[in-house]
């Protein structure tokens, strides 16, 4: 037998506000026809002005906990996928911890920007194979409406901000791929492209700073890597693509999921999409669009799952589930 990470509940939550392109046509010169050509993106949602990552977060990991009927106390960690926590520290994760109730146990953040959800599911996924927990609540939360320049028509146009959570148990699978649960990571980044997304704040400049990024060199990358990292993760599962039911990608712009979809040789029926309704919503992104994706009926039990992002760092990665 094999002890696998299987997921028993998913939750999201999106802020009530919705902004949608029409609102940024009065502030900037910029046009709905732009955004949507060049990014697929249509609305996305702010977080109210007292409305916090860990806020988010506590939202998405209650629905998680209703989905499974169990409570805080059930859970033995949380890693928590964010580049916007409340405050430097503590971990934003903590503040769930107590947020939820729960009284033991660990909780700790995941930084890796857009990659973070995979990052942190990787790192959940070795938590549970190695006995240190046998039940995670993963969850990626970003309010990047607060690092943003409204000035900054190439960048604020794109993201939003939302929480999405998966809860993760260990079971004991017959050891093949046919297994429910985690069955492949992979993870990837390379210092050297640091320069071409990252945020000009911090501890070093004593303040948060906004967005930097240069949008067609982290495109170029793009389609190229995810394609490689999900090949890699399925390889290694012993699959291959024609196994994949629903390829699960970051959100960030539906010409790079389209692209990556191509390159895998795999039709957009199988890739859940929410890029138009969400923005980029970081590390928040995957699992928002995991929990929409089942409760669309899309994804549903015993489904192959490709989830693959990439982010500032650069960093990126993929991971290969069976729902
Ligand atoms: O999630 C983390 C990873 N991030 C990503 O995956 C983002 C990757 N990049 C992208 O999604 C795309 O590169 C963007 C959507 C950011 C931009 O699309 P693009 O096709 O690469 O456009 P571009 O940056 O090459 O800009 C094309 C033109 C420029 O004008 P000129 O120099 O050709 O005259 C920009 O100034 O579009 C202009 N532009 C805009 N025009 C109207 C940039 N932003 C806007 C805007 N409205 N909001």
């Amino acid at each position: 037998m094999t002890r696998r990470a299987v997921v028993i509940g998913t939750g999201h939550y999106l802020p009530e506000r919705v902004v949608e392109n029409a609102e940024f046509e009065t502030k900037l010169d910029t046009t709905d026809e732009w955004i949507r050509t060049r990014s697929g993106i249509e609305r996305r949602h702010f977080a109210a002005d007292d409305e916090t990552t860990s806020d988010m977060a506590t939202k998405a990991a209650e629905a998680a906990l209703k989905d499974a009927g169990l409570s805080g106390d059930d859970v033995d960690a949380i890693v928590l996928a964010t580049s916007t926590a409340d405050l430097t520290f503590p971990s934003a994760a903590t503040m769930v911890q107590a947020s939820i109730g729960m009284t033991k146990g660990f909780a700790f953040d995941v930084q890796a920007v857009c990659a973070g959800f995979v990052y942190a599911l990787s790192n959940a996924n070795a938590l549970i194979a190695s006995g240190q927990a046998d039940r995670v609540m993963v969850i990626g939360a970003e309010t990047f409406s607060r690092i943003m320049d409204w000035t900054d028509r190439s960048t604020c146009v794109l993201f939003g901000d939302g929480a999405g959570a998966l809860l993760l148990e260990a079971q004991d699978q017959p050891g093949t791929n046919d297994d429910r649960g985690i069955l492949a990571t992979d993870l990837n980044s390379d210092g050297r492209f640091k320069d071409l997304l990252y945020v000009d704040g911090g501890v070093a400049t004593r303040s948060t700073g906004y967005l930097r990024m240069q949008g067609n060199q982290v495109f170029r990358h793009a389609v190229e890597k995810l394609a490689q990292t999900a090949h890699t993760a399925l390889e290694r599962a012993g699959l291959g693509a024609d196994d994949v039911d629903w390829i699960v990608p970051h959100q960030a712009n539906i010409r790079i999921i389209q692209g990556t979809a191509k390159k895998m040789g795999l039709p957009m029926e199988k890739v859940v999409v929410t890029v138009q309704d969400h923005g980029n919503t970081s590390a928040a992104s995957i699992p928002l669009a995991l929990s929409v994706g089942k409760q669309r009926g899309q994804i549903k039990t015993g489904d192959l799952v490709v989830t693959e992002a990439i982010g500032g760092g650069l960093a990126w990665g993929s991971v290969v589930l069976r729902w």
